[in-house]
């Protein structure tokens, strides 16, 4: 993994005892619960991929009860500031995490079909190269149950649109690597979602100019 660049575009804080910190998740993990909290049928099992510091999960399982959260990433101290912030919170409902590649066609003990509600994905799509985008989206069509969601959160552009701090956003993410950048909800994501047997559904504006987009599978 030493090959790799920083899987994050902020500096973390950590805390002693493993759990790592995010600015960005201080300011989003309000307006994500809520989002949350108005889409999702709970009780629901929640496989989430690229779990990054652990936050999203202990915070909205903490919030939203019913909620059956289970960690993944690829990245080796990502996975172990999951791991603590699990342990800190000894969360029953809190699980993994899963190393899992999300470019891989074969996500190991979560190749369970139909075991998941949702499939949910904060701020990966943009930093990380397409085939982790594609392959998120096979994994969806893949693993979802039946009206699963798959559930993604960041910034997007539509349909050629993108707003202006989203395109110096994209402009900044291709700078330090040329296989990141801010996706196109509609003309990169859609068409492989239909392929994988999912269908866009609903799309709600956050702040910052990000979204949250949830795919249904059919
Ligand atoms: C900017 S961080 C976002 C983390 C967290 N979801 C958040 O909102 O703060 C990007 C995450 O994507 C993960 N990632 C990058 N490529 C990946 C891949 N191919 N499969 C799974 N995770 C990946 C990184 O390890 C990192 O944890």
């Amino acid at each position: 993994m030493a090959d790799r660049p920083p899987v994050a575009l902020e500096d973390r804080g950590e805390g002693g005892d493993g759990r790592r910190y995010s600015p960005s998740i201080a300011r989003n993990r309000d307006a994500i619960r809520d989002v949350l909290s108005a889409h999702l049928c709970l009780p629901a099992r929640v496989l989430e991929i690229a779990s990054g510091t652990g936050e999203h999960g202990a915070y909205l399982v903490a919030e939203l009860p019913g909620l059956d959260w289970t960690y993944s990433d690829i990245d080796g101290p990502s996975l172990e500031s999951q791991r603590a912030w699990r342990h800190a919170t000894g969360a029953p409902l809190l699980r993994g995490p899963l190393e899992i590649n999300a470019a891989e066609t074969n996500w190991g003990d979560a190749e369970r079909p139909g075991a998941w509600d949702v499939l949910f994905s904060a701020n990966m799509v943009h930093i990380a190269p397409f085939e982790a985008v594609s392959g998120l989206i096979e994994g969806a069509g893949r693993l979802l149950k039946t009206d699963g969601l798959l559930t993604l959160y960041g910034p997007f552009a539509r349909d050629g649109v993108i707003a202006p701090s989203n395109a110096a956003f994209d402009e900044s993410l291709k700078r330090r690597d040329a296989r990141w950048g801010v996706r196109d909800l509609d003309g990169e994501l859609v068409p492989l979602a239909q392929k994988g047997g999912l269908r866009l559904e609903s799309v709600v504006q956050m702040p910052a100019n990000n979204l949250t987009v949830f795919f249904r599978k059919i």
